[in-house]
């Protein structure tokens, strides 16, 4: 057991309380992120007249040494450590000495694991951010493939109204944009720097601590050491960013999984996408997409999870804030996963086209445009509405599609109709007439297309 604070204790630590308290089963993620903010803290002590350059040399070089070591495998990071904090200290003292044990001068573990946690999350946000453009330039690229590619558009599961694939996608598109820029706000507002906050209330040394914060590239330093040391918001807003990508591929992944099934079948999964039966040699199952949708739970279980353990906690750091980390960890990696392999089952996934022509031609999806025909030719909405409703009727007892009707029968239901009814509700007028913007017509998606192409360029 190597710990950082036995001066003031008469006993030995139980063991089984050094186990509960310990971190470095997790916070060891964090190693690179504790070695810069370290190097950081060197740089300003020195700065500052609070270390020699002498001093300084000797702790960036050791620091150094740790990093490589640990890295090439020549040095691990075990349990006999409380922390990472203590895992670099401790080492760094072994191997230099006296200067070593200066390297926490002016800082607590309280703003130093704030300020590792704000280093790693601000790392993996931009990952995030780069897998989600990934997965845009996939539906960007189905958009520009599909835009007469039609299928039915669904309101309650029900056949509603005839869209294109390129629509459907485009509505993903804007989900996962917005998913971007909420990271990118939560980048924007986090990104201040808590080292120099000391446990609580800053410290008594003239520390810069603007010159660390623009040494870690951040924007500034905090501007309240009690807030500094104990602000989780940014996990919070992360968690809840994160839970709401979760919750657009779930969506995603629910339509494949229908999609895919047997009676729909508007697109197959890949083989390398899909998994098969134990038991039944038929199955080929969308696995993935269901474990992407199950995964879900998890991320909101830790939104869910860090929102409680944050309520009820007294300014300024305790330790309930060391759960922080391990959830933050597993949803970040479950996220990163998750778009991963989402990405690569859309990009190779196959869409039966011509299923999805015919299932947008049967089901009445072209029933507002035979009542719109109507209302061009004189009659009000309310009574066209009627006329179309009958109409569906008769065709449900013939099992026919509207135009699937002669121009007889129609006539017979509604006078109003003559033979350019067929030409109006046709799937192609269905779609193409919808121009406005945002709606599924190709000539509305190019311009749509071309704006989210500029959006992509932009980073
Ligand atoms: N492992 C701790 C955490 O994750 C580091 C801070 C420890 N501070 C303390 N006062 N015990 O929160």
């Amino acid at each position: 057991m190597a710990q950082l604070w036995g001066g003031r204790f008469t006993k030995e630590t139980d063991k089984l309380v050094y186990n509960f308290n310990a971190s470095i089963s997790f916070d060891q993620k964090m190693f690179k992120q504790d070695v810069e903010g370290s190097r950081a803290h060197v740089k300003m002590l020195a700065k500052q007249g609070i270390l020699t350059d002498d001093e300084k040399e000797q702790i960036l070089s050791g620091l150094e040494d740790i990093y490589s070591d640990v890295l090439n495998g020549k040095l691990e990071i075990t349990d006999e450590y409380e922390d990472i904090h203590s895992f670099v200290e401790a080492n760094l003292i072994d191997r230099i000495g006296e200067a070593g044990k200066k390297l926490h001068t002016g800082r607590s573990r309280n703003d130093q694991v704030a300020l590792d946690m704000k280093l790693y999350t601000r790392d993996e946000i931009c990952e995030i951010n780069g897998l989600l453009k990934e997965l845009l330039e996939v539906l960007i690229k189905l958009m520009e493939e599909n835009p007469d590619t039609y299928m039915p558009g669904f309101t309650h599961l029900q056949k509603a109204q005839p869209i294109t694939l390129a629509h459907h996608m485009g509505a993903y598109f804007e989900m996962f944009k917005r998913d971007r820029q909420r990271l990118d706000d939560i980048y924007r507002r986090m990104n201040y720097c808590p080292l120099g906050s000391g446990a609580l209330a800053g410290t008594t040394y003239p520390l810069d601590r603007e010159y660390t914060a623009q040494l870690l590239s951040f924007e500034g330093a905090t501007l309240n050491s009690m807030d500094s040391v104990s602000d989780r918001d940014y996990l919070i807003e992360l968690l809840a960013a994160m839970s709401t990508i979760m919750m657009h591929l779930s969506r995603f992944c629910e339509e494949i999984i229908i999609w895919n099934s047997n009676e729909y079948r508007f697109v197959e999964i890949d083989d390398a996408y899909s998994t098969g039966s134990s038991i039944m040699p038929q199955k080929k199952n969308p696995d993935i997409a269901e474990l992407i949708r199950g995964k879900t739970g998890r991320v909101y279980g830790a939104l869910v999870s860090l929102l409680t353990t944050m309520k009820g906690i007294p300014l300024a750091y305790n330790k309930d804030m060391q759960e922080d980390k391990e959830l933050t960890f597993d949803a970040i990696d479950t996220v990163k996963g998750c778009i991963a392999l989402f990405t690569g089952m859309i990009r190779t996934i196959k869409f039966n086209k011509d299923i999805m022509r015919t299932s947008a031609m049967k089901g009445f999806t072209n029933a507002t445009d035979a009542a719109d025909y109507l209302v061009n030719h004189g009659v009000a909405f309310r009574d066209a509405h009627g006329i179309i409703g009958r109409l569906v009727l008769y065709c449900i007892d013939q099992d026919k599609a509207i135009d699937e009707l002669s121009l007889d029968e129609l006539k017979a239901i509604c006078p109003v109709f003559e033979e350019d009814i067929y030409e109006a509700i046709s799937l192609e007028t269905c779609v193409n007439k919808r121009t406005t913007i945002g709606a599924p017509s190709p000539d509305a998606m190019r311009e749509i297309i071309k704006i989210n192409k500029e959006y992509l360029k932009l980073g």
